[in-house]
């Protein structure tokens, strides 16, 4: 039985910091070019297959979200946790569609999303949550959806680090736990999923990036 108590925290802290993340956090075109590069080559990818909506899940203040709709990758659907997170992105872009919903529970029908962004939204899952998270991506998918998914990851073996930072953007107080996991046991779990593992990228800190960071790229495949 799935133990969703972490929620709690993680949805009390992105609420106190919503406003301040919404001002502090760049759009995706002041991202670094290898970043940008990612989510462009996400955007191509499902906009050209157009297999359903592409739901940008922890979505935050939605500027990724918008980002995708302007690159036309078709429906855009984006998914937050945080009420004052949504409130945030509906505010700013008023055209597109925000939910608050868990990704441990999408608002969506089986098979029916083209594509799965989870952008720096997964690393404050207990790893031994991610099965059921992973689960969801790949239930609400189309055969042959693409999910990319980039955040924080550790270089520790096994669960990697945690941390438990007291507060966040500007010295607002936050409760959530970050779990900084391996690169190879994300990518384990998305396989153990019932996800084909497509790309894998590992940047490492430097370049304005405090911390390593991962993407991956991976098909849930045809007939499945
Ligand atoms: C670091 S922010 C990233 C926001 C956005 N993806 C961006 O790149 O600007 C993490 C977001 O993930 C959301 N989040 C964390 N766990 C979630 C869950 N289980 N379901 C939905 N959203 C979640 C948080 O509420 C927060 O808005």
């Amino acid at each position: 039985m799935a133990d969703l108590s972490y929620l709690v925290a993680v949805r009390e802290s992105y609420d106190t910091v919503a406003a301040a993340y919404a001002d502090i956090v760049p759009p995706p075109a002041r991202l670094d070019p290898v970043s940008r590069g990612m989510l462009e080559a996400f955007a191509e990818v499902v906009g050209n297959a157009r297999l359903g909506a592409v739901a940008d899940v922890g979505c935050g203040p939605g500027k990724v979200t918008a980002y995708l709709d302007e690159r036309g990758v078709g429906d855009v659907l984006g998914v937050d946790l945080s009420a004052a997170m949504v409130g945030q992105a509906r505010r700013a872009y008023p055209r597109l569609p925000f939910v608050v919903g868990s990704m441990t529970a999408l608002p969506v029908a089986d098979g029916t999303l083209g594509g799965v962004l989870a952008y720096y939204s997964t690393h404050h899952t207990p790893p031994e949550e991610l099965p059921t998270v992973f689960g969801e991506f790949h239930r609400a998918l189309a055969p042959g959806g693409q999910l990319m998914l980039a955040g924080h990851v550790g270089d520790r073996d096994g669960d990697g680090e945690r941390l438990r930072p007291t507060e966040a953007y500007c010295g607002l107080p936050v409760s959530y736990t970050s779990y900084l996991l391996p690169p190879e046991r994300i990518a384990e779990l998305l396989r153990r999923a019932g996800f084909v593992l497509t790309a894998r990228l590992t940047q490492e800190p430097g370049e304005g990036a405090r911390r390593r960071s991962g993407t991956f790229f991976a098909r849930k495949p045809d007939g499945s």
